[in-house]
């Protein structure tokens, strides 16, 4: 059942176009409507929300952080991320106008589920993103989007992170569309363009053979950095929790912009720091400012491992390791931006020896608080 691998994360991985592809099939119509029937929330309520507040631990977190980008964005409605262990205990506010995403994979984390019940006795809406059909969280929840990657049997989160993704996207084109269209071409645009994510991330495993060689040639190292900017961000904390989790190894991401604010004091001679260019559409002085980071930390001697889009020929002459992604839109590139970064942790994780399925002290579903 490995599918001739010899780990399921390895096949997990390649399955991701095709999970992508089923967590969008049925909901985007010929014509761009979107239908998202079994979130079970009237247009009426949704035009209601004054304010999203999503919740979730680890990898779903992570594509909690890249869906306040996105939902932003295009819904103008105010958006937190919030760790799920974290919430209930700070007092936050919530009201009936305010719609609660709890994003979990098995939709049995402790954590999440304490806080949707929380979330629910303070009036707040709850939709749900799923992936295991009737597990605990949906059912408690007011109306649930489930991602349909198939079972994820790794503990590593790999496609149903893809999938919570494509999930996030269509809820906030959804609530983009109930509520009028600010920026309809925009919005039309990034629907036409998530029916291509399931070839581009096919065209990003067909490159990603040099991504296993370099990953080899790290397993010594100590430490490894991630930086990036808006969506890039969460990618490169998905891309440090990963090597944590697999390769038992300390990473640590920051927000690029941070670098000068202390982190800058870590980098010294051969260090690995990967970075995760923000593609050039609509965000060209963003990926402006991420070139010079990485001219200053290869200047202090770094080895830099860039992950850019093809044809980006800026960050060439500074890339000891370049790792090219197909172009797509900007909030959408977590979706090819984050492939090398699985297949990196995996491959380290295997030259060092170690069961990539079954990580030392972890489970696939955190069932106590
Ligand atoms: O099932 P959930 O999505 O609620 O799980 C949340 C985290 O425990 C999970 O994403 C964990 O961080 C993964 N092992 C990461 O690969």
């Amino acid at each position: 059942e490995k599918g001739g691998y010899d780990y399921f994360m390895l096949k997990e991985i390649v399955e991701q176009p095709k999970s992508v592809a089923d967590t969008l099939l049925g909901r985007v119509g010929v014509d761009g409507t979107l239908t998202l029937d079994e979130m079970r929330l009237a247009p009426s309520d949704l035009r209601d929300i004054e304010k999203i507040v999503i919740i979730a631990c680890g990898t779903s977190y992570h594509a909690g952080l890249i869906a306040k980008y996105a939902i932003e964005h295009w819904c103008r409605i105010p958006c937190e991320v919030e760790v799920a262990s974290e919430f209930r205990y700070r007092d936050p506010i919530l009201n009936r106008q305010t719609l609660v995403i709890a994003i979990s994979q098995s939709g049995e984390s402790m954590d999440t589920l304490m806080a949707v019940r929380y979330a629910r006795e303070q009036q707040a809406r709850v939709l749900a993103i799923c992936n295991v059909n009737g597990s605990t969280i949906p059912r408690e929840s007011d109306g649930v989007l489930y991602t349909h990657a198939g079972p994820e049997v790794g503990v590593a989160a790999t496609k149903t992170f893809l999938t919570q993704l494509i999930a996030c996207y269509l809820i906030g084109l959804y609530l983009a569309q109930v509520r009028g269209l600010k920026f309809g071409d925009e919005i039309n645009a990034v629907i036409a363009q998530l029916a291509n994510m399931p070839e581009q991330v096919e065209r990003v495993l067909a490159t990603v053979e040099p991504v296993r060689n370099l990953a080899r040639t790290l397993s010594d190292a100590s430490t490894v950095l991630f930086l990036g900017r808006h969506v890039g961000y969460p990618v490169a904390l998905e891309g440090a929790l990963k090597l944590k989790e697999l390769a038992y190894m300390h990473a640590e991401a920051f927000a690029a912009g941070e670098l000068k604010h202390g982190p800058i004091a870590l980098i010294e001679k051969d260090l690995p720091v990967v970075v995760v260019v923000p593609s050039r559409e609509g965000r060209s002085v963003l990926h402006d400012k991420i070139v010079s980071n990485i001219q200053e930390i290869r200047a202090r001697g770094a080895r830099t491992i860039v992950i850019a889009e093809e044809g980006d020929e800026t960050v060439r002459p500074f890339s000891d390791e370049l790792i090219e992604v197909p172009a797509v839109p900007t909030l959408l590139q977590p979706i090819v931006a984050t492939v090398p970064l699985q297949v990196f942790a995996c491959e380290l994780a295997l030259a060092k020896g170690n069961d990539v399925d079954q990580p030392r002290n972890l489970a696939k579903s955190v069932t106590v608080e």
